[in-house]
């Protein structure tokens, strides 16, 4: 087990004043909430196509992705009801002398679950193309 990477992100009364932020460490994103008097950190990477969950918005205790509104649980970081296999990573979160205190290390795994394509998408049918070789520069 990796050992714990506690990482200071601020002071909390500065964070709570946003529902819902983006905190980067890094190149680690990180969606956090704040709701309840409760933090909570997800990855802040959409499981879809990598969308910023923490430019999103709440939709209950769901961050939802500003992207295509895929929907994530803001403490375990599962998807909604039916895509409970799509799940971003969730981190551990902790205060301390009214600093908040984020685990990098010890995130839950993310998972992905296969879905049907969007019924408006249109299928990649690969043709041949034009002899182009002629128009490219040739070595002497
Ligand atoms: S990138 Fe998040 S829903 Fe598409």
């Amino acid at each position: 087990m990796p050992e714990s990477q506690w990482t200071d992100v601020g002071l909390c009364e500065d964070l709570k004043q946003q529902s819902l932020q983006e905190i980067t460490y890094g190149k680690t994103r990180i969606a956090l909430t704040y709701t309840n008097d409760t933090f909570s950190a997800i990855s802040g990477v959409c499981n879809h196509v990598g969308g910023p969950l923490g430019k999103g918005r709440l939709d209950g205790d769901y961050v939802v992705c500003p992207w295509h509104y895929w929907k994530f649980h803001q403490k375990t970081g599962k998807g909604e009801a039916g895509y409970e296999q799509d799940q971003v990573p969730a981190y551990p979160t902790k205060i301390e002398n009214g600093r908040l205190y984020v685990d990098l290390s010890s995130a839950t795994i993310g998972k992905k679950q296969p879905h049907e394509p969007h019924p408006l998408a249109c299928p990649v049918v690969r043709q041949a193309g034009p002899d182009v070789s002629s128009a490219l520069p040739q070595r002497r």
